[in-house]
């Protein structure tokens, strides 16, 4: 069986820890895929940077469109970010050449997933994106895979790492929202834009992604009755821990007869509860399922390690041969939600 070769757009955090899972595990994961798996090519800002990984094995591209087109490529790993610009032209770009995409981007698919997993489906190529909700945690595989014998009923969690950062950590520090805003900027666990994370943007787009998956719908991020946790005050924390609850930015969707009701917002969760003991920047995902019962997945929803862990997962599958429905049924058969909560917008 031929080399499964990869070009790497964007080389930081998870694009450098992709690059080493493939150098340090390469015997593991041919021994699991029948495949061996090496990287052709790879593109990032800036090319005379720093990484700590040799990339002088690998070709160079300073446009991830070109890198997207390459002939020694099969499949594009997309680790720029952005919903659009670069990573959303180069990924557009792979599928119309036929390649197989492997994206970490959240933001791209709670808005255009719907359009590039019709374009996957009409090239026959796999677009997968484990990565993009909560990190190292296999939750998309779960809905796509392991529960397709269950009707989902809901899909909760939290979803922000940085969120569930500040929150604990204003409850065991006593210090006030803006002071440990400022501790997580200088620990680096802001997005570019840190309204992503503290205004819920970032957690919506992973709810709205598992969302379409659990309930057959497309995506609707617009759909996500969105709060972020800006207003939380130390006040707000000691008060729900005084009467045995913790504050969670928690997300929630719903398949109810009204229709789907998806929210992210901060609530009031039981400090004894799984969610309620759920420390610092790891993420929680429930689902439940009218055979499974309910399921908790836990983990690190962020980092080198657990998100390239997930990008390897979505490589290895593809690698094996597997190409399913980005959203786990064919595009054209995702219904366009109706709003249960659109009454009250
Ligand atoms: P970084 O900011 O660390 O890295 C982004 C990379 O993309 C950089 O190497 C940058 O180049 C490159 N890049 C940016 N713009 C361009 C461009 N126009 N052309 C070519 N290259 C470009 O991001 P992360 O690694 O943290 O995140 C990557 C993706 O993974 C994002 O979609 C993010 O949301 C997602 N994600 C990240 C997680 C994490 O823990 N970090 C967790 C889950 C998902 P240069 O280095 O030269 O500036
Ligand atoms: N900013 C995100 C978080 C990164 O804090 O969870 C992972 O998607």
């Amino acid at each position: 069986t031929p080399t499964l070769r990869l070009g790497i757009a964007g080389l930081g955090t998870v694009g450098v820890g992709v690059l080493r899972i493939v150098e340090n595990q390469a015997a593991l994961l041919s021994a699991r895929t029948g495949r061996a798996i090496s990287v052709s090519a790879v593109s990032a800002r800036s090319r005379g940077k720093d990484r700590g990984v040799d990339l002088s094995g690998y070709a160079w591209e300073d446009d991830p469109v070109a890198l997207a087109r390459r002939d020694d490529v099969d499949v594009f790993v997309e680790l720029m970010g952005g919903a659009d610009g670069p990573a959303k032209a180069a990924t557009e770009a792979a599928l119309a050449a036929g390649k197989h995409v492997v994206t970490a981007n959240k933001a791209m698919l709670a808005l255009h997933g719907q359009a590039l997993a019709e374009a996957a489906e009409a090239a026959g190529v796999a677009l997968r994106f484990e990565a993009a909700v909560a990190g190292g945690i296999p939750c998309v595989k779960a809905l796509t895979e392991g529960l397709a014998g269950n009707a989902i009923t809901r899909v909760s969690g939290v979803m922000n790492g940085t969120c569930n950062y500040i929150l604990t950590r204003m409850e065991s520090s006593g210090l006030p929202y803006a002071e440990v805003f400022k501790e997580a900027d200088a620990l680096g666990y802001l997005e570019a834009d840190p309204t992503l994370d503290v205004g819920g943007i970032d957690a919506g787009h992973k709810l709205a992604i598992l969302a379409a998956i659990a309930f057959g719908t497309q995506v609707d991020f617009e759909g996500v009755q969105l709060q972020g946790i800006q207003q939380v005050s130390i006040d707000d924390i000691h008060r729900a821990r005084d009467m045995g609850y913790r504050i969670k930015l928690l997300g929630e969707a719903r398949a109810t007869p009204a229709g789907i009701e998806q929210s992210m917002r901060p609530t009031l969760v039981p400090a004894d509860s799984p969610l309620g003991q759920l420390e610092g920047g790891t993420n929680m995902v429930v689902i439940e399922g009218d055979a499974v019962g309910q399921i908790v997945l836990r983990g690190a929803g962020a980092g080198e390690g657990p998100t390239a862990s997930a990008v390897m997962g979505d490589v290895a599958d593809i690698a094996r041969g597997l190409i399913l429905p980005p959203f786990g049924q064919p595009a054209a058969t995702l219904t366009k939600p109706q709003r249960a909560n659109a009454a009250t917008e």
